[in-house]
């Protein structure tokens, strides 16, 4: 459905970011993205949906396609009205003066149809709880109620593809279990999804394939429940192999056993 190719990235024509990056989504899945802070997980997204002139980023190689076109260097608005992909930043863009339904209303600019409230209604019926603060200020939401306002607002563009940025991040454990359940019925109602994630364990139980990123590089992909199950993974993002790295020396052996470097 949505093919990144041999993407390269720089920010200020000389910050290179993204290394030739290649990935693919297929219609309807749960993609998930992990890697360390300042992989490019951020960056790529920006770039697949058209955000990344705002933070003086630039394409300098590769391409990216939605079912066959090309869609590098569309107009962001462009690219969610025309192809469907929508992206939710990772600070939670709400607009903290507006009430949680006129933030929902906002969000529906790029559409002409009648059928915002009805859709609203939807929303609501996802995220009961921004149901019960429809005339609260955002503002004064919780973190998580923030959260799910900012995906609430996406789904009011009709999205293809919802492109999440580390939608968990600050979370209580449960809340984000009650956030990527709601993740799970979305995909199930057609959404496709690429969920970028510092939560390996729990993104990966929910996705249906994966990669993992490091330094503006694809190290590894397969299906959740491989990744799951990879002894890298294990160590490096699911905390596993903690407990035997008691020195310097093991802290060697730790950067050699880095093997995807
Ligand atoms: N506008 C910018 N100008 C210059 N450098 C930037 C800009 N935005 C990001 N970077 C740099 O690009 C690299 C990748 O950043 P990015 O935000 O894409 O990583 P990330 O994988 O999303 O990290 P995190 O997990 O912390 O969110 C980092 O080294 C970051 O400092
Ligand atoms: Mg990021």
């Amino acid at each position: 459905m949505l093919a990144v190719e041999n993407l390269r990235v720089v920010y200020h024509d000389v910050i290179s970011v993204l290394n030739g990056v290649s990935i693919e989504v297929k219609e309807r899945e749960i993609l998930i993205i992990i890697g360390a802070n300042g992989a490019g997980k951020t960056t790529l997204l920006r770039a697949v949906s058209g955000m990344i002139d705002f933070y003086d980023g630039d394409i300098i190689e590769g391409d990216i396609k939605m079912e066959g076109n090309s869609i590098k260097g569309l107009d962001a608005t462009d690219i969610m009205k025309r192809y469907g992909v929508t992206y939710v930043m990772e600070d939670r863009p709400v607009f903290w003066y507006l009430t949680i339904e006129e933030n929902l209303k906002a969000a529906s600019f790029s559409r002409w149809d009648k059928r915002v409230k009805a859709d609203m209604e939807e929303v609501f019926d996802y995220f009961p709880v921004l149901g019960a603060l429809r005339n609260k200020k955002a503002g004064y939401a919780s973190g998580g109620e923030q959260q799910m306002l900012a995906i609430g607002m996406a789904l009011m563009t009709k999205p293809r593809i919802l492109l999440l940025d580390e939608p968990s991040l600050g979370l209580a454990p449960l809340v984000t279990e009650e956030l990527f359940d709601i993740i799970k019925r979305l995909n199930a109602s057609g959404i496709t999804i690429v969920l970028v994630e510092q939560n390996a364990h729990a993104s990966l139980n929910i996705g249906t394939r994966g990669y993992v990123f490091e330094t503006g590089r694809i190290v590894l992909d397969g299906a959740a429940q491989e990744l799951l199950e990879n002894e890298d993974v294990r160590e490096f993002y699911l905390g596993s192999g903690e407990k035997e790295r008691k020195s310097y020396k093991d802290a060697k052996r730790y950067k050699r056993r880095k093997r995807w470097l």
